[in-house]
C-alpha cells in the first residue's frame, strides 16, 4: 500500500504557498525582491531602503525612509540582561550565542506575544537593528574586549563594522558590507525561511520563528558555506594548487563549498556583486591572492556547469568577510543578521493567511509487532 505514495524528499520542486516577497528564476539566474531586480538593489539601494521595501512592500519616499532609518538607528541597543547572557556565552560559537541572545531578547520585547502584522513588523525591525549589536558584543567579549556602543551617526552596515573593530570603516568597505546585507536580505522559501514559517504556522511568535530560522541557517549546506569556502582557500594556499585541489575533492566524492544550489541552475545572481567586491577589496588591501585562488577554483568547476552547478552567494562572501578582517566563525552570523528582514516577511505572510504546515512521512518500518514484557526480552 505504501509503495504507491509518491515521496517528495527534501520538498524538491514543491510549491508550498504563494508569496509577494521574492521571485527566483533558477534557470535564468534571476532574483527579484518585491518585483525589483537584485542587481538594481545591490547597486542603487541601501540596506535600510531594502528592508523598508521588503517589509512594507514598496519603496519609501525620502520622508518615509528618513523616519524608518532613524527608528532602526534608535533600536540598536540591547537590554543589559541580554548582554549578560552574551557574556555568559563567550566561549560558544557565535551563531549559538546569537540564537540564544535572540531567544533571550524575547523576554524583554514588550510585544513578544502580539502576533498582529503591525507588531510583527515592529519586532522584525527591532531584531534587524539589535542583531549586529549582539554579534559584535560577543565577538569583542570573547577577545577580552568591551562591547562598543552603537553609533547612531553611522548607517546599519558601517555601524556593524564600527562595533566590531572599534573604528569607523573605510567608505568602500562599509558599502561592500551594505551590499552583502542587501544580497542576503530575502530568498524565498529556503531551509531557514521554511523553518521560520513552520514555527509561525503554529502561531508561535516572531522571536520563536527567528530562532528556528537561525538554527536552520547554521549548517554548512545553507549559511555555513561561506566559512567553509575561506577555509578551502586557506587550505589551497596558492592559485597554482587550486585546480588539483578541486579535482582531488571531487574525485573523493566531496563537495566544493560555495557551489551548487537547490534552485539555481545558472549563476546565483548575488554572486556577481561579491565577486566584484572581493576583487576590488583584495587589491585595496594588498591581498589579491584570495580572489585569484577562488577564481581558479571557479575555473576548475566550469565543467560542472553542464550539470547546473554554478557558484552561489556564499562563495565570494567568505573571501569578502575575510578581507574585511572578520573572524571566520562569524561569517554565518552575518548571513543571519542580513536575513532578519526576509524571515520577518515570511512570518508575516504566514500569519496573514495561515495554514498549519504539517506534511506526512511514509512509514517504512515493521507493523503490528508483539509487545514483549521487559522481563521476557533477551
Ligand atoms: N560540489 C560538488 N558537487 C555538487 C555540489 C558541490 N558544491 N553541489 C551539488 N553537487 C552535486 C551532488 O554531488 C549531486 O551529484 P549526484 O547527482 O551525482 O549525486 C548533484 O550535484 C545534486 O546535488 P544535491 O545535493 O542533490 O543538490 P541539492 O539541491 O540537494 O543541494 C546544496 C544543494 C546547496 C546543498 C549543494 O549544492 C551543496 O552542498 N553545496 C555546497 C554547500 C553550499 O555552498 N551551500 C550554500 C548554498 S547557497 C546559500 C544559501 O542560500 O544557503
Amino acid at each position: 500500500m505504501t509503495a504507491e505514495i509518491e515521496l517528495k524528499r527534501g520538498l524538491r520542486d514543491v510549491y508550498i504557498d504563494r508569496t509577494l516577497s521574492s521571485f527566483i528564476d533558477g534557470d535564468a539566474g534571476k532574483l527579484l525582491y518585491r518585483g525589483y531586480d537584485i542587481h538594481d538593489l545591490a547597486e542603487k539601494s541601501t540596506f535600510e531602503e531594502t528592508v523598508y521595501l521588503l517589509l512594507y512592500g514598496r519603496l519609501p519616499n525620502q520622508k518615509e525612509l528618513d523616519t524608518f532609518d532613524a527608528h532602526l538607528r534608535a533600536s540598536r541597543r540591547i537590554p543589559n540582561e541580554v548582554l549578560q547572557v552574551v557574556r555568559l556565552l563567550k566561549n560558544a560559537h557565535p551563531m549559538d550565542a546569537l540564537r540564544t541572545a535572540v531567544s533571550a531578547l524575547s523576554a524583554f520585547d514588550p510585544e513578544v506575544s502580539d502576533n498582529s502584522l503591525e507588531a510583527t513588523l515592529r519586532k522584525g525591525v527591532r531584531l534587524a537593528a539589535q542583531t549586529p549589536t549582539i554579534v559584535t558584543a560577543h565577538a569583542r567579549i570573547r577577545d577580552g574586549k568591551e562591547p562598543i556602543e552603537p553609533n547612531p551617526s553611522l548607517n546599519h552596515a558601517a555601524n556593524f563594522l564600527y562595533m566590531l573593530f572599534g573604528q569607523e570603516p573605510h567608505r568602500d568597505e562599509a558599502r561592500l558590507m551594505e551590499k552583502d546585507f542587501i544580497l542576503h536580505a530575502e530568498h524565498g522559501i529556503n531551509a531557514s525561511a521554511f523553518a521560520a514559517r513552520v514555527a509561525a504556522s503554529t502561531v508561535a511568535d516572531l522571536h520563536s520563528a527567528i530562532v528556528a530560522g537561525i538554527s536552520t541557517l547554521k549548517g554548512p549546506a545553507h549559511g555555513g558555506a561561506a566559512e567553509a569556502v575561506i577555509k578551502m582557500a586557506l587550505d589551497i594556499g596558492s592559485e597554482d594548487k587550486a585546480e588539483e585541489y578541486v579535482h582531488r575533492v571531487l574525485a573523493s566524492k566531496g563537495r566544493i563549498m560555495g557551489f551548487g544550489h537547490r534552485v539555481y541552475r545558472a549563476e546565483d545572481p548575488r554572486a556577481r556583486h561579491l565577486r566584484e567586491g572581493c576583487m576590488a577589496l583584495g587589491e585595496r588591501k594588498g591581498h589579491p591572492e584570495w580572489f585569484r585562488i577562488l577564481s581558479k577554483v571557479e575555473e576548475a568547476m566550469q565543467p560542472y556547469r553542464s550539470r547546473g552547478i554554478y557558484v552561489n552567494v556564499d562563495f565570494w562572501a567568505g573571501a569578502v568577510y575575510y578581507l574585511l578582517g572578520i573572524p571566520e566563525d562569524i561569517f554565518v552570523s552575518i548571513f543571519a543578521m542580513g536575513r532578519i528582514p526576509g524571515w520577518t516577511l515570511q512570518v508575516m505572510e504566514q500569519y496573514a493567511d495561515n495554514v498549519l504546515i504539517r506534511p506526512l512521512l511514509r512509514y517504512d518500518g515493521p507493523m503490528d509487532l508483539e509487545y514483549v514484557p521487559i522481563r521476557q526480552r533477551k
